[in-house]
């Protein structure tokens, strides 16, 4: 081939890896949601734990990302999934069942009351979302 055909044949499979890249891209599960205008004294502790150790995969404010879902869902409502959830899911890790992201690794470093204050900032937007 000269150098020309070469031109397009590379450009050829830059498209092709394109549109294949847009086919498997990941469908985007993050939500649209309300913030409180105020939050309780431990649900601001809550947040800047959850933004260390949690927002990674589950997206500001708990809205979801490519890597983790959304926890202001209806799925996370106190009475489907109680504070012993969170507790658990921070301490075991959890296996996927509601979502195809994989599975949620044990997150170290976080004590119980860490949790406790993340579950209240996570509570306080599901309230102001409707969720519960
Ligand atoms: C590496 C990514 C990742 C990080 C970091 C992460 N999570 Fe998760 N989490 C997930 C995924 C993925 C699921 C969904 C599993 C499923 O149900 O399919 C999940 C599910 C959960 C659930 C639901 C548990 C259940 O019983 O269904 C809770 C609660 C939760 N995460 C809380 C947290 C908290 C709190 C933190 C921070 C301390 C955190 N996660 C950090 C990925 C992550």
């Amino acid at each position: 081939m000269n150098k020309y055909e070469w031109f397009v044949f590379l450009g050829f499979i830059l498209i092709t890896v394109f549109f294949i890249s847009l086919t498997f891209k990941k469908k985007d599960v993050a939500v649209e949601i309300k913030l409180p205008k105020q939050f309780s004294k431990v649900a601001v502790e809550g947040r800047q734990i959850f933004e260390k150790k949690c927002m990674g995969c589950h997206g500001k404010s708990g809205s979801g990302t490519q890597k983790g879902p959304p926890l202001i869902h209806k799925y996370y409502e106190p009475n489907h999934h109680s504070d012993r959830s969170f507790f658990l899911a921070v301490k075991n890790g959890v296996r996927p069942h509601h979502w195809q992201f994989g599975n949620m690794p044990p997150i170290k470093g976080v004590t119980s009351s860490d949790v406790e204050k993340i579950i209240s900032y996570i509570r306080e937007i599901q309230r102001e979302n409707g969720i519960f």
